[in-house]
């Protein structure tokens, strides 16, 4: 099915199943323990043995002396694989380092071995006895010390974009603000390690793994295996999250196949937790900044936004200017991004790449603006908004509700009650309220699915789609049921597994939208081939209450398929209507810290999100996305922050004990809105996305609740303790 105008009414608007707040029809699994997770495949296979993964102990240099003679005489040793004896391997497409290295080693903990043995244990043990000699060399591990060797990167997104004449601008403006803003490497710190079991039958290779991309993955293991993709089958119907670290193949799944094929045995692979932050991707450190000139009246004139990432030679910048060429007006504007060369592992994406860092910035700024402008700062930004592309204003947004949810937010959050900055006390509390727009865009990508209907009258949707704990199975079926006219409980969901046709796959907030259309596509190809072989007009046959109805008929849907079943498989495939219109998500986010007078302590106590992202297919689903969100936002306002050790080049705070998510108590009262939307653009199914809009936002409106609870202006994520204290007013 093309999608290329837009969206008329259509079956999805009956709403009966679509948009309805319904449990996840994954849950009974998830909570029954039967949903078997990537390191769970008990009975698919011959017994597995266990691959364990054995990082460089050095960032940068050569494995000098590599001696594994103890290792493979160890108790319950198979084999052991190294570069040496695991043949000539390729690259993936989405990798930047290679993910079995030596001699060369490229990072920290890049894997150089796996070692297999009966048991867990005995490969655990066996692995401690690799002997591993390094030559070192000196690497790069400090951005700032890098910036300004930092080159204009070539990639998809222009590195520069200009408007009108930023220089004379920004200098004539009535109030200007400059300053710098930076953000850490974070870790995605998912529940579940990156883990495969690898099993080959002849040249085929099997791989029951966690990953959020099965099509970009099948091909990525096929061409570092030096197979034909056909060779190589994924299954990942459960993830136990994801949040951009699994979009890519990783050491897990190479290493199991690697593994298994020496030890002519299935074999599984967990990456152990004090592996993940070093041997994977994180999210890069940047350093923003950012020029706003603007009239006394509180117009924007000229914006500028300037940010600086580092990543291991090939790899990409972190995109942290990209919402600040849409989201505000102003003649005047330039943005640019610039490339370190580092040595530290690769970068790359996390939940709203790009958005979430540049936010965490932008956002501060628009609130320093405000104050020098001595604006409120919502009525700040309601001035400034645009209902088109600021950079190219022949386009408009397809639809952009940010004013909504900024005056929504507003009223609901109380706003009116923010008081001058430093001036609330509860006990030795310092309150202040604070805010920030949220935006995120709403990308769309072909995506495929076959439907079956069976004989007894149930539909069963197969796509290769992922749910990464985000409720893709149950938005499906709801699809599914729409379409068709079926109750949710006649359709049965079957995800993830490459054997199923290509889906748009979970990343970019585009999985909802994206998959669901081609659940849809696919729906409405089995009607036409129903209603034909009814004889009836497919253009006007009714699909309801389990029924086809038309001419005067009600023909029931399990007397239909006859002893067999009937096959269809399509694709939504998109035209260029996301270039003629910006498809993009907006949100204002609310919130109320307190911050300890006496030891700088915060604690967030309130929060609200307004969210306008097109159609809700599922509002529980999409409020438990958006309240995970807002408690990573947390995370990335107080604690998270891999910690950099700018000599030997690694992240020293490698596991969950040192990386510092939210916990329970870290999380208060949390309250979701989504405004009524449909975006006719968007997809037949008029939806967006929420998953990274929740997130984009959130840390900067923390970070403006700290302000104005205690008067002191932190720029440096995360906004700890120490960067308090030295400001907060004398209480004693
Ligand atoms: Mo997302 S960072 O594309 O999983």
């Amino acid at each position: 099915m093309k999608f290329d105008t837009p969206a008329g009414p259509n079956p999805i608007d009956r709403l009966r199943v679509v948009g309805q707040p319904l449990d996840r029809i994954d849950g009974p699994h998830k909570v029954t323990g039967t949903a078997p997770y990537a390191y769970e495949w008990h009975d698919v296979t011959e017994r597995a043995a266990y691959g364990h993964v054995v990082g460089a102990g050095i960032a940068k240099g050569r494995i000098a002396a590599l001696d594994t003679s103890a290792a493979e005489r160890a108790p319950g040793v198979l084999a052991v694989v190294t570069a040496r004896n695991a043949g000539e391997l390729g690259k993936g497409r989405m990798n930047t380092a290679t993910l079995l290295g030596g001699p060369a080693i490229e990072h920290y903990h890049q894997a150089i071995a796996l070692v297999v043995a009966e048991t867990f244990e005995q490969a655990r043990a066996a692995a401690a006895l690799v002997r591993v000699t390094y030559a070192r060399e000196p690497g790069r591990f400090s951005l700032h010390a890098e910036k300004d060797r930092a080159i204009k990167p070539d990639g998809d997104t222009p590195a520069d974009t200009a408007v009108g004449d930023f220089d004379s601008a920004f200098a004539s403006a009535e109030v200007t603000l400059d300053a710098t803003y930076t953000t850490p490497d974070q870790s995605h710190a998912m529940m579940e390690p990156m883990a495969s079991l690898a099993a080959w039958d002849g040249d085929h290779v099997t791989i029951w793994t966690s990953n959020q991309m099965i099509a970009w993955s099948r091909g990525d293991v096929a061409r570092t295996l030096g197979l034909a993709p056909e060779k190589v089958r994924l299954v990942s119907p459960y993830i136990g999250g994801g949040f951009g670290g699994k979009l890519f193949v990783r050491a897990d799944a190479i290493l199991a196949a690697l593994g298994a094929r020496a030890a002519k045995r299935p074999v599984k692979v967990a990456l152990h937790r004090p592996l993940i932050a070093n041997n994977t991707t994180h999210r890069p450190a940047t350093e923003q900044r950012i020029r706003i000139g603007a009239r006394r009246d509180g117009r924007i004139t000229a914006i500028g936004h300037e940010s600086w990432s580092g990543n291991l030679p090939g790899g990409d910048p972190e995109v942290a200017i990209q919402q600040t060429r849409l989201l505000y007006a102003g003649e005047h504007r330039m943005t640019k991004m610039r490339l370190a060369t580092l040595d530290l592992p690769e970068g790359n994406a996390m939940r709203a790449p790009g958005e979430t860092p540049g936010l965490m910035a932008l956002e501060i700024a628009i609130d320093e603006m405000a104050e020098k402008l001595g604006m409120d700062p919502v009525e700040f930004r309601i001035r400034n908004d645009t209902q088109v592309d600021p950079e190219k204003p022949e386009r408009p947004f397809s639809q952009r509700q940010l004013v909504e949810c900024l005056r929504q937010g507003a009223e609901r959050f109380g706003w009116n009650r923010r008081a001058a900055h430093g001036s609330v006390r509860d006990g030795r509390w310092l309150v202040g309220l604070g805010m920030a727009a949220g935006f995120r865009n709403a990308p769309v990508t072909k995506s495929g699915a076959r439907a079956r209907l069976q004989p007894d009258g149930r539909v069963t949707v197969e796509t290769d789609m992922t749910d990464i704990g985000t409720g893709s199975y149950t938005i499906i079926a709801q699809t599914a049921a729409e379409t068709m006219g079926l109750p949710i409980a006649q359709i049965e969901v079957k995800l993830g597994d490459s054997d199923f046709p290509a889906s748009a796959g979970s990343g970019g907030q585009w999985g909802a939208n994206s998959a669901t259309a081609g659940v849809y596509a696919a729906c409405m190809k089995l009607r036409e081939v129903i209603a034909t072989r009814l004889d009836l007009d497919p253009a006007t046959a009714e699909f309801v209450d389990g029924e086809v109805r038309g001419g005067g008929r009600a023909v029931k849907l399990a007397d239909v398929a006859g002893d067999g079943q009937i096959v269809v498989e399509d694709a939504i495939e998109f035209g260029d209507l996301d270039k003629q219109k910006q498809l993009s998500t907006f949100a204002a986010h609310f919130c109320e810290v307190g911050v300890d007078a006496l030891t700088g302590e915060t604690r967030v106590r309130r929060m609200l999100a307004v969210c306008a992202a097109g159609r809700i297919l599922n509002p529980k689903q999409a409020r438990s996305q958006v309240i995970g969100a807002m408690t990573m936002g947390i995370g990335a306002a107080l604690s998270e922050e891999l910690a950099v050790d700018e000599r030997l080049g690694f992240f020293v705070n490698h596991d969950l004990a040192g990386y510092e998510v939210p916990v329970h108590a870290d999380v208060p009262e949390q309250e979701v809105v989504f405004l009524d939307e449909a975006d006719a653009d968007s997809s037949p199914m008029k939806a967006k996305g929420v998953g990274e809009l929740g997130l984009c936002g959130v840390s900067a409106a923390i970070a403006n609740a700290i302000h104005n609870a205690t008067g002191v202006r932190v720029r440096d994520y995360p906004i700890t303790l120490d960067k308090l204290l030295p400001g907060l007013p004398d209480v004693a």
